[in-house]
């Protein structure tokens, strides 16, 4: 745990790991006091996403529990990733299999329970946001308890569809009454901003040869680790776009954490969004409001536009070197 820091935020991870979402465990852990971990189905079904987050625990030596949550979105069909991820969702290194089993397979309900009793915590999802959409249709007071929710998802733009990001897509429905949640328009509504870290700022983030090779040359078998996942991660990614398009796989969704823990690396713009959920063609599009048109919507979202990503990437090299055991 890396000393000296300011008051540490206390944050709920909501994830479905996958290689970001990893990593995003790793910076929770580093600079953040992680109350709780509970598991989505998303990048890959919820046993492996489980898994993994069991295995990242036991990597990092993090106590804290990992409860597993919904096992498939709201309405729309299980889709998943395993073309990114592989199909283990953490391809790419040797992990050795969790040492302690799952906390328990109440997910939602260890949010619920959490968020009451700890007020002023901070959600940060990662995934489809099923599980915290239904802990809000559950505990509709839950919006007003929280710091507020710190989400990687949506954007200006899609990488499911022209206009749908995966973790939005997966499960529009879900991430409706999130994004909703936070509407000024809505009774209720929470005094805690919802960030959004969306692909506009998230590509921005990649993981490019020169950061893979400072993770391999630290010390320890989470570097080697990390090492390897990225190797795989940038592989599969670099794939599947235009020569050039990239440097690197984009390293999503520890921006979400980071945006808490470290929110001077970010710019930001205050919108209204919400989310299409019935489009033929852009069904899980955030819509993002950057009209200049005074009737335009109260703003309900903190959308990130940039951030230092030399500073971020820094910070993700001394968490891993923090667990460097
Ligand atoms: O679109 C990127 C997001 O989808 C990331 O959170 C990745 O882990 C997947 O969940
Ligand atoms: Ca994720």
């Amino acid at each position: 745990m890396l000393t000296g820091m300011p008051d540490r935020p206390r944050i709920l991870l909501d994830c479905d790991p996958g290689h970001d979402d990893a990593v995003a465990i790793v910076a929770a852990a580093a600079f953040a006091d992680v109350v709780g971990i509970v598991t989505v189905a998303g990048n890959v079904p919820l046993d492996r996403t489980t898994h993994n987050a069991l295995v990242m625990r036991d990597l990092i030596g993090l106590r804290t529990p990992v409860h597993s949550g919904c096992g498939r979105p709201l309405v729309a069909p299980p889709r998943h990733a395993g073309f990114i991820h592989g199909e283990s969702g953490l391809d790419g290194a040797q992990l050795p299999d969790p040492t302690t089993p799952v906390d328990g397979t109440d997910g939602v309900e260890f949010i619920i329970e959490t968020c009451r009793a700890s007020e002023g915590l901070w959600l940060v999802p990662t995934g489809p946001l099923t599980n915290i959409g239904t802990a809000f249709r559950l505990a509709p007071d839950l919006p007003t308890r929280v710091a507020g929710v710190s989400l990687m998802g949506g954007g200006s733009f899609g990488n499911r569809s022209a206009v749908a990001e995966f973790n939005i897509w997966a499960d529009p429905e879900a991430a409706a009454i999130v994004f909703d949640a936070f509407d000024p328009s809505t009774p209720g509504t929470s005094a805690g901003p919802l960030i959004m870290a969306g692909l506009d700022v998230t590509h921005q983030f990649q993981v490019t040869p020169d950061r893979i090779e400072m993770t391999r040359a630290l010390p320890g078998r989470l570097a080697a680790a990390l090492a390897g996942l990225f190797d795989f991660f940038t592989g599969t990614y670099l794939a599947r776009h235009d020569e050039g398009a990239l440097a690197g796989a984009a390293l999503h969704d520890p921006l979400a954490v980071l945006a808490v823990t470290h929110p001077h690396l970010f710019e930001s713009t205050d919108r209204h969004v919400v989310v299409e959920t019935s489009g033929e063609h852009t069904a899980g599009m955030t819509v993002i409001d950057e009209r200049r048109l005074l009737e335009r919507s109260e703003a309900n979202c903190r959308v990130l536009t940039t951030v230092d990503a030399e500073a971020a990437f820094a910070l993700i090299l001394d968490a891993v070197a923090e667990f460097s055991v």
